[in-house]
């Protein structure tokens, strides 16, 4: 679904550059996409919509990035964007109607959907979302989990094959996070092939099949949960915040427990201590 080779990306006038030999994201896949601030997270989630190097103009990328088969230097974003569906790390930038149900149906008129498949689909949208009862809000009167959720919203809307976003979880309290989540687990559930951005890892570790890792630029880390985690080393060097169970599980192996496998869930943990 997603094959980045030889990208390199730089800003004018900044010493940095993200620099990734190979990345290959597979069709179902989730991907969980993490690494200290200014690591370069949110720059490779612009090299993989398109929005690097066609808007960002200040961007100067080297190497091939394709998604769904498509070369994000050769087809236009209005394209990319049928099938890939970027959420911005600032969802307010995303947000265009003055009511729910006008922001939702925005990039369906662009697109010239007929007046009852739009209805349709704003339908559809909204009960996926479990946001049924906000048709005819005002956008502005929204709380910050809420329009994360519109911004998530108004791209699923567009049915894209490909999902990516971009710190979703970032300033919000836990039941707007919880609610979040669950769109996330309904994405999982389908299918979908996503593409997260976060520094929050316990709430979505049981979610992701691979996490990578960025760390001044450069890939230190695309592996599946368990291995990753168990490198104590790479994970504290990355400044995020993993889950509880595994920071226990560290303090438990320093202090000389044997944990195999190493344990990403409660269950898993007692196992790994009494054995059974
Ligand atoms: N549009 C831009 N123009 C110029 N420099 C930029 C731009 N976007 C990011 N940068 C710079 O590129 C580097 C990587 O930034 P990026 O936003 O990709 O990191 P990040 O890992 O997403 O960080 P955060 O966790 O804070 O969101 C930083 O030094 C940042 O200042
Ligand atoms: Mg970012």
């Amino acid at each position: 679904m997603i094959s980045v080779e030889g990208l390199s990306c730089r800003y004018e006038g900044k010493g940095f550059e993200l620099r990734i030999e190979r990345l290959e994201v597979k069709e179902g896949e989730f991907v969980l996409v993490t690494g200290p601030s200014g690591s370069g997270k949110s720059t490779l989630a612009y090299c993989l919509s398109g929005l690097i190097p066609q808007c960002i103009k200040n961007a100067r990328m080297l190497g091939r990035v394709t998604v769904c088969g498509m070369d994000t230097t050769k087809t236009p974003v209005c394209e990319l964007s049928k099938r890939v569906g970027f959420v911005l790390q600032n969802p307010e930038a995303q947000i265009f109607g003055m009511t729910v149900e006008e922001d939702l149906a925005f990039g369906l008129e662009n697109l010239g959907v007929p007046y009852d498949e739009m209805r349709r689909r704003v339908d559809e949208t909204l009960n996926l979302m479990g946001m049924r009862g906000l048709r005819d809000r005002d956008t502005s009167s929204l709380s910050g989990g809420m329009k994360q959720k519109l911004a998530i919203a108004s791209v699923l809307i567009m049915r894209p094959d490909v999902l990516i976003l971009d710190e979703p979880l970032a300033n919000l309290d836990p039941k707007e996070t919880n609610g979040i989540l669950s769109v996330l687990y309904s994405l999982k559930r389908i299918g979908k092939t996503v593409v997260v951005v976060e520094r929050r890892l316990g709430e979505l570790s049981p979610l992701v099949d691979r996490i990578v890792a960025l760390k001044d630029g450069r890939l230190v880390a695309d592996e599946s949960p368990r291995p990753f985690f168990e490198d104590e080393e790479l994970v504290k060097g990355l400044n995020v915040v993993p889950p509880k169970v595994v920071e226990v599980a560290y303090e438990l192996r320093r202090r000389g427990l044997k944990l195999e496998p190493f344990p990403l869930s409660e269950r898993e943990l007692v196992r790994s201590v009494v054995g059974r």
